[in-house]
């Protein structure tokens, strides 16, 4: 069953700027009931409106015209796309817009329609492709969801096995035991945390990723994951520094997940660079706190930034990981209404950089 027909009602957001043809529309899907569901429409007049419907609502289907008054062609797609990853997009396009319109078929878009030659039978018609399309996809994303899930439990086990041996509570171990155990226990640790994410990215793509949020001191995150991650530095002699504001700076947001991003962001840094300095920022600005960790390792191409925050993207074969850590933190900033970004010269290092809102501030 997909999630429109357990509610049964499909979400439809249109997101067009042009009343009339909002208003065609709404009137031709009134009559049409896809999957025997109800239609119930909402719509937004630029991307910013809609993207903001869609950090707070999961839609089955979104309407767009490429051309907003805030947003031009692929782009405003692209960006809809981001905010709405598994979403069938629908593009309503002008008949200029047709090369532009193919063109984002083939970046992922489900459709589109010629605002002037489409009719209603057309109408149902995409709409049940649609819907046909995320059903599949949702059955997809829900197994693995669960194969993942019921990864994690035997996993657990076993990582608490190897610390009860480790820890001498069956009996005295040799060096050479206690050295095989510990390596067992590293490569678990990997495992988990790689389990971990892919349970992580698998709610996000199934819309089920949500923000638990609470009041806490950032500086504080910053400096106890700076002290976590010194074992690395200490192991290949890299200056770790913090630049932190002389007050330290509460926000309201997901501890744990935005905790994620300074641990991803940080392990990141001590991975890519074998000499130098790593260090973790943050600032006031305005109305938000910036936050960066810049490295001086190997650096990113700037062809290659682009590829960073999507799916599986590893850039070099060397280093392993699951290539989701910068999806996860991208899709958890996003969430909370901020943006991450990267600015990296090769051979010179980089600096990631996100910017969160900042709703209260307290001095302490
Ligand atoms: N500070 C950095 N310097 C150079 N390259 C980086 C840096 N941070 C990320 N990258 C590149 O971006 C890729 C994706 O990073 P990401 O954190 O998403 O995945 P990962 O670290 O490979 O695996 P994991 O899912 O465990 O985090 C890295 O594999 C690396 O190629
Ligand atoms: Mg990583």
């Amino acid at each position: 069953m997909s999630p429109a027909e357990k509610r049964n009602e499909v979400r439809v957001l249109l997101i067009e700027d042009e009343q009339d043809f909002a208003f065609i529309l709404e009137k031709s899907m009134k009559g049409c009931q896809p999957q025997g569901c109800q239609l119930e429409l909402q719509c937004a007049d630029r991307l910013g409106k809609a993207l903001e419907v869609l950090r707070e609502r999961r839609f089955d289907v979104i309407f767009v015209d490429l051309g907003l008054p805030d947003s031009q062609g692929l782009e405003t797609f692209i960006k809809v796309r981001e905010a709405a990853p598994n979403v069938p997009v629908v593009i309503c396009s002008a008949i200029s817009d047709r090369d532009m319109a193919i063109e984002s078929i083939r970046l992922g878009a489900q459709d589109f329609m010629i605002k002037d030659e489409w009719d209603r039978k057309m109408l149902e018609r995409v709409l049940i492709y649609a819907l046909e399309r995320q059903r599949v996809l949702t059955l997809k994303e829900e197994f693995i969801a669960m194969v993942v899930h019921d990864l994690r439990n035997p996993v657990t086990v076993i990582m608490q096995v190897v610390d009860q041996l480790e820890k001498g509570y069956c009996g005295e171990l040799t060096p050479e035991q206690k050295a095989f155990l510990k390596l067992g226990g590293h490569s678990l640790e990997k495992l988990h945390h790689m389990i971990d994410e892919l349970f992580e990215m698998s709610k996000i793509e199934l819309g089920r990723s949500r923000l638990e949020k609470s009041r806490f001191n950032l500086c504080e995150m910053v400096r106890e994951t700076a002290e976590n991650l010194r074992v690395l530095a200490n192991k290949k002699g890299i200056l770790l520094k913090l630049e932190l504001p002389k007050k330290d700076i509460f926000i309201e947001a997901d501890q744990e997940k935005i905790g994620n991003v300074w641990v991803n962001l940080g392990s990141n840094a001590f991975k890519f660079t074998q000499e130098g300095s790593v260090t973790f920022r943050v600032k006031e600005d305005g109305n938000c706190v910036q936050c960066s960790v810049q490295d001086t390792g190997c650096g990113i191409p700037k062809e290659k930034q682009e590829q960073l925050f999507k799916k599986f993207e590893r850039l070099g074969a060397k280093q392993k990981g699951t290539g989701l850590g910068l999806v996860i933190a991208k899709s958890t900033i996003q969430a909370h209404g901020g943006k991450i970004w990267v600015e990296s010269v090769p051979d010179e290092g980089s600096a990631f950089h996100f910017i969160l809102p900042l709703v209260e501030r307290r001095h302490s």
